[in-house]
């Protein structure tokens, strides 16, 4: 009884797939076919994969030709397997030719011949458009949205918009991208999408106006600093069938989205406290440290740092207080104490104060610890009285993860989704509503 093994995503199953795995189980009498699990392909960078997991197992169950069918999940697995399984082959299509030969100590490894013309990303590319989008602004943000957009199938960034036609035409050329600078209608026209990463006070103007024109957007943190803004946007946009993403980059992190889940699910009990901080020190003269430009600690990370609060507790907070360090005009520090009827959270936030950048999650049952700079999150561990219990997390948060909100983005775009779970227009709101109150200075204390 010879078994045979073979691993693969099987994305849109097609007959590349097929004459592979009957070219696998043609080598011995049993076939085990591994399917690759959702986040697994996404932490190998595979972020554009269609059907999920479920999808793909039924895929390969129809074919009739495996056996067994088990999940892929980690780095490794394929050797646990093989010894777990007694397997006599490990099989796997020519593309991998010698990437697999480590295996050679554990079993017998035979690379198939793979059929030409035909593979899931060409299926993926086939049936739909590329969506074309233009990025309003030229700063550090919005140089790292350009690569970043490279990893993401279906988007193609063309066009760059900024009143100073300098900033707009050094930008276009560094990246070869079309550059806009007078007619902000000009530059919308032809577009899809735009990606706004400008001053913080202009996104309202600029994300409705593209909206108004029917553009979907992807707006950089914080959306609005006005709730009512904020809402009014969502409203239009789903009224109008568009999408409408704040671009809180860690709220679409694949290890962000794993803590907000085991933490539903129970593993630290009841949730009680959420303690959240960053600090990021920054040098006058600064856009951060400019009054009129809407500078300050809040203003500049409010939206990531309360982020886990209202992920994890909700909306429905009922009070809130903010206790702010203030330098000519512009909160260096705040801490940020959002209160709900079952527990407490505090947001603490400095460009001039300097502080521990980390994440505590605090339950009845144990607590979630995730180090600086958790906001980049790639490792997180949930923690218990009786340390034996343990458990570490490793996840690697790639290139500056700004493709994560741009997979979300796009997605929704295909599949005409106009909330998205990560992070809800609710969500975006609240957070609008909570930086909305600290500019109004309520419920505010100035440390002197
Ligand atoms: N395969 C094949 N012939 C093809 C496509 C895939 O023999 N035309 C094989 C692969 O070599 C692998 C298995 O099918 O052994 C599963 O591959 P998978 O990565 O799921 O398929 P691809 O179509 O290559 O997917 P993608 O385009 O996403 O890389």
């Amino acid at each position: 009884m010879k078994k045979v093994i073979t691993y693969g995503t099987f994305d849109l199953l097609h007959q590349g797939h097929l004459n592979l795995l009957r070219r696998a189980k043609a080598l011995g009498d049993e076939l085990i076919v591994g399917v690759t699990n959702d986040n697994f392909d996404r932490e190998r960078g595979k972020l554009n994969v269609r059907n999920n997991v479920l999808e793909r197992v039924e895929a390969v169950k129809a074919t009739g030709l495996a056996d067994k069918i088990i999940i892929e999940d980690y780095v490794g697995q394929k050797i646990d397997d093989i010894q777990r399984y007694g397997v006599d082959i490990f099989a796997i299509g020519s593309d991998w030719e010698g990437k697999f030969d480590y295996l050679k100590e554990y079993c017998q490894v035979v690379y198939l011949p793979r059929t030409e013309g035909i593979s899931s990303t060409m299926l993926r590319n086939q049936d739909k458009d590329i969506f074309e989008i233009g990025i309003v602004g030229t700063g550090r943000i919005a140089a790292r949205f350009v690569p970043e957009a490279a990893f993401v199938d279906s988007v193609k960034v063309t066009s760059v918009y900024n009143p100073n036609a300098s900033e707009a035409d050094n930008f276009g050329e560094r990246f070869s991208l079309e550059a806009f600078s007078g007619d902000f209608g000009e530059f919308l026209k032809g577009l899809d999408a735009i990606y706004i990463a400008s001053p913080h006070l202009t996104h309202y103007e600029y994300a409705k106006e593209a909206l108004h024109r029917g553009k979907h957007v992807l707006c950089e943190i914080p959306l609005t600093l006005d709730r009512g803004q904020a809402e009014e946007l969502y409203g239009y946009a789903k009224e109008h069938s568009l999408i409408l993403l704040e671009a809180s980059k860690t709220a679409f992190c694949p290890a962000f989205n794993h803590i907000v889940t085991l933490i539903k699910s129970g593993v630290i009990g009841d949730v009680v406290d959420v303690q959240a901080s960053i600090s990021k020190m920054v040098e006058p003269p600064c856009r951060e440290l400019d009054r009129d430009m809407a500078g300050g600690a809040v203003n500049e990370h409010a939206s990531l740092t309360l982020l886990p609060a209202i992920k994890i507790l909700g909306t429905d907070f009922t009070d809130l207080s903010f206790h702010s360090k203030v330098i000519d005009g512009v909160d260096v520090y705040t801490k940020v104490i959002v209160n709900y009827p079952f527990a407490t959270a505090s947001a603490t936030l400095g460009i001039g104060v300097k502080t521990e950048g980390n994440l505590v999650i605090s339950g009845t049952g144990g607590y979630v610890y995730v180090p600086a700079p958790w906001w980049l999150t790639s490792f997180f561990e949930v923690r218990y009285e009786d340390q034996r219990k343990n458990k570490k997390f490793f996840y690697s948060y790639e290139g500056d993860g700004l493709r994560y909100e741009i997979q979300e983005f796009v997605s929704m775009i295909m599949n005409g989704r106009t909330s998205s779970y990560k992070l809800s227009r609710k969500e975006s709101c609240a957070i609008a509503g909570i930086i909305e109150k600290f500019n109004a200075r309520q419920f505010y204390t100035e440390l002197i």
